[in-house]
């Protein structure tokens, strides 16, 4: 059945569930208090770069299921399901700032009519929902015709299209009948494509999204912990994570060593996971140890550069890729900025190129010397540095890169070349986690 869908909050998560929940036939409002990126919106122009959302967005526009808007009153007052999708930005001390969250939840307690379901969507730390119920009963008053559920996302970035349109789960945590019910109409035509849907209470629903994140950061640093050790031991990480990958308990996804994970997600995740843990009255080192390897991936590429270029002090460093991986241009805790950073403290000069990166990275960066392709930034470079894995660097010409190089090394932090392909082009080439291959 057709809903009135309401969706505060047009980011990333907000403006992909808006295009999404309007091609599965709802009818959507988005919210924003941002007037400019709201009128940006109505002229059909994206705020940040997500393949197939603009598509989307403007299909729907077009057959008038999704409009955009600034006032949130009116849009509130007709919805049956209000998505909450506002920023959670984290405090200094690693816990997330739930104060966007708590005003979306009493705003739509002033202005909602009739039976409304709150639905948390952004990322929050578990115990967040009973925190929004009790802000709505002061400002409302009990009104059982009001009701939290949380229903977190798992976008990646770069897919979340794909990811709206076809997840594999959708995790439902509410507590009224109604809610849940209201919930299996809203996501039907996605249950009944085939996605799976997971009812839980609302603490368990909140808690399982950090979770997950939690583990896929701890398996990314697991296995950049193997790659110091493999590094160590001669032997080959992309080899051992096969291996590791072909046991379907272990799964491969999420193995790959290198530089790092960075983006919106897993950095805030783990430390607001970590803070709610202490919280609660739980130490939870481990979460701990996942960022420290984080750190340490980084650490472990710059030793490389050092290694292949003994003194840093006026070379000229190619860094190709400044995303915080393909596919967005999105440089929020980008392991490869982090990189940048650290090699121009130490006096090198680094001419960064990126598709789709490049305006974001210059205004973190302003020192960051920024080039127009890939050749570009390997003219006379003295190492080049491959940081985002996108799929247009492994397909580089390697005669062409040599030639125009002042001189052939590169250090790979995504294994994205093959060593022995590498050896025959003639390059010194430093891998994550394998053997480096030195030119005879
Ligand atoms: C993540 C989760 O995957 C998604 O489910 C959640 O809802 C939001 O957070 P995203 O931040 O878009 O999505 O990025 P993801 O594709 O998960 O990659 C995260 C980082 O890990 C990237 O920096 C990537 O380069 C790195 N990574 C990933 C590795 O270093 N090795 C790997 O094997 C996989």
């Amino acid at each position: 059945m057709k809903m009135k869908v309401v969706v505060i909050g047009t980011g990333h998560v907000g403006l992909v569930t808006c295009a999404s929940m309007a091609a599965i036939g709802h009818d959507v409002v988005g919210v924003d208090a941002d007037r400019e990126k709201i009128e940006a919106l109505h002229a059909g122009a994206m705020p940040f770069h997500e393949p197939s959302l603009a598509e989307l967005v403007h299909e729907q526009t077009g057959a008038r299921r999704l409009v955009f808007t600034g006032d949130a009153e009116s849009a509130t007052r007709a919805a049956d399901v209000v998505f909450i999708c506002v920023g959670t930005p984290p405090k200094s001390n690693g816990e997330a700032n739930l104060i966007f969250v708590e005003e979306a939840a009493r705003a739509v307690a002033r202005h909602a009519e009739g039976r409304t379901l709150i639905v948390e969507k952004s990322t929050v730390p578990a115990g967040t929902a009973a925190r929004m119920h009790r802000a709505i009963r002061l400002e409302r008053g009990p009104d059982p015709e009001l009701e939290v559920a949380s229903n977190p996302e798992f976008l990646r970035e770069g897919l979340a299209v794909a990811d709206a349109m076809e997840p594999e789960r959708i995790l439902v945590g509410a507590e009224a009948p109604w809610a849940f019910e209201m919930l299996r109409e809203l996501y039907d035509p996605l249950v009944r494509a085939g996605s799976r849907l997971i009812e839980t209470d609302i603490a368990t629903a909140e808690l399982a999204k950090h979770a997950c994140n939690a583990f896929l950061a701890l398996k990314i640093s697991y296995a950049n912990a193997l790659a110091r050790v493999c590094e160590r031991a001669g032997a080959d990480v992309v080899a051992v994570a096969e291996v590791m990958g072909a046991d379907p308990r272990i799964g491969r996804a999420f193995l790959d060593a290198g530089l790092g994970f960075g983006g919106s997600c897993f950095p805030k995740d783990l430390q607001a996971f970590g803070h709610l843990a202490t919280a609660l009255g739980y130490d939870f080192p481990l979460l701990r140890e996942i960022e420290r390897l984080n750190v340490e991936a980084v650490d472990a590429v710059l030793d490389k550069v050092r290694e292949g270029l003994w003194n840093l002090h006026g070379k000229r460093i190619a860094l190709l890729g400044l995303a915080f991986k393909p596919g967005t241009d999105d440089i929020r805790s980008s392991p490869p900025l982090e990189l940048a950073r650290r090699l121009m403290e130490e006096g090198a000069r680094v001419v960064g190129y990126d598709p789709q990166a490049m305006a974001n990275a210059k205004e973190e960066l302003p020192d960051l010397g920024l080039a127009q392709d890939a050749y570009d930034a390997l003219e006379g470079a003295h190492c080049a540095i491959l940081a985002t894995d996108w799929p247009e660097f492994a397909d580089l010409d390697l005669g062409r890169m040599r030639g125009v190089m002042a001189a052939p090394l590169v250090v790979d932090g995504r294994n994205q070349f093959d060593p022995a392909v590498m050896a025959e082009a003639g390059f010194a080439y430093y891998p994550t986690g394998r053997t480096p291959v030195h030119p005879r």
